[in-house]
């Protein structure tokens, strides 16, 4: 998708130096940075401190760890350690130990550096026709709603930053814009870290889609106003029976769409699909530091990006990244091998 008129990816390979490149996004929405990851801590800690963030560009960030740290030593006895420490830089996207897993399974040991490398290539390149597949089903979804405009409610961001393009709930909204369907995205600001207001909207603004911003309490208001016709979020990870681990705030939304009539889908990359945990009860839970509910950043009138704190000083806070939404409030999961009820979702894999 394009920043500013130019086509990206969230990550990619340079060969002339052998380094990997991201947008970060910690520094998204005032400042649009380019960074490498030199070695095997860099992709560590790009994915710890969320300069990438999202299911699906955290595994590939985290296959391309592997590769920098064969780099750093070419053992595979020291990869299998790295793999083991990479696994724990982040605990609910399953997407995370799928890449790491089939980089180990993949790996050949006479030539392990090239062949991890030609396999975070193939993760990357597949991942973007996947979501691009995500779009194509969900479009149909949206062409049967005849209306003048299509009101489309989203949480966090399932956005192509989240991923290497496309997206996951956004593939949709792209190719409905693509056919030419006017629409208008209710975009949930998605406290604590505002992935909605500074990514989804960010993405959006640069892709000339109509959209607004809301606080996240208000999307139950407008459903009952008639002003949502559909609901789209992504996921960190669906267990075997259908229930959905999303960031924190999703199951009151689809909460607030099953008591209004409105259908609630979840978009997701078979890589998103645990088919070795029974249901979301068992999905870990991510738990972050309270500061990032008690500091906000921004940027001032000088255009200096500033963090500062919101709350009375010594107030603790309770920082859970994630919530379960259980099957029985999902309408039906978009895929690339196309849409399903939650009882079928076992036929992803
Ligand atoms: O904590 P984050 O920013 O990594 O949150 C993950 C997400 O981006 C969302 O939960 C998203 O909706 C699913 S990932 C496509």
């Amino acid at each position: 998708m394009k920043i500013a008129g130019e086509n990206y990816r969230t990550i990619w390979f340079e060969p002339a130096k052998k380094v990997v490149k991201i947008i970060d996004q910690t520094k998204l929405p005032f400042n649009f940075e380019i960074i490498s990851l030199n070695n095997f801590i860099d992709a560590f800690n790009a994915i710890k401190e969320m300069r990438v963030r999202g299911a699906p560009l955290i595994g590939a960030t985290a296959a391309y760890a592997l590769y920098l740290a064969s780099k750093e030593k070419e053992d595979i006895n020291f990869v299998k350690k790295k793999a083991e420490e990479i696994k724990k830089a982040r605990p609910t996207a399953v997407n995370l130990s799928w890449a790491v897993n089939r980089i180990l399974n993949k790996v050949n040991t006479q030539n392990i550096t090239q062949s991890i490398l030609e396999e975070c290539i193939k993760i990357c390149d597949e991942d973007i026709k996947i979501c691009e597949k995500i779009g194509e089903h969900g479009l149909q979804i949206l062409q049967k709603i005849k209306k003048k405009q299509i009101n489309i409610l989203t949480h966090c961001n399932a956005g192509w930053l989240a991923t290497i393009d496309w997206g996951t709930a956004t593939a949709p909204i792209y190719k409905a814009r693509d056919e030419g369907i006017n629409l208008n995205i209710w975009v949930d600001e998605t406290r604590p870290r505002n992935q909605g207001s500074s990514l989804t909207s960010y993405e959006l603004i640069h892709e000339k889609i109509n959209h607004k911003v809301i606080a996240d309490n208000t999307g139950g208001l407008l459903m009952q106003r008639g002003e949502v016709d559909l609901c789209i979020v992504g996921t960190d990870r669906v267990s075997k029976n259908g229930d959905v681990a999303n960031k924190i705030g999703t199951y009151l939304k689809a909460l607030a769409a099953k008591d209004n009539n409105i259908p609630f889908y979840v978009a997701l990359p078979s890589t998103t699909y645990d088919p070795n945990l029974e249901n979301g009860g068992l999905i870990p839970i991510e738990e972050r530091s309270d500061d990032e509910l008690k500091q906000v950043v921004g940027v001032d009138e000088d255009n200096t990006i500033r963090k500062v704190n919101i709350y009375p000083k010594n107030t603790k806070g309770l920082n859970l990244g994630f919530d379960i939404t259980p099957a029985n409030l999902i309408s039906g999961f978009i895929t690339e091998k196309g849409v399903f009820k939650p009882e079928d979702i076992k036929k992803i894999l």
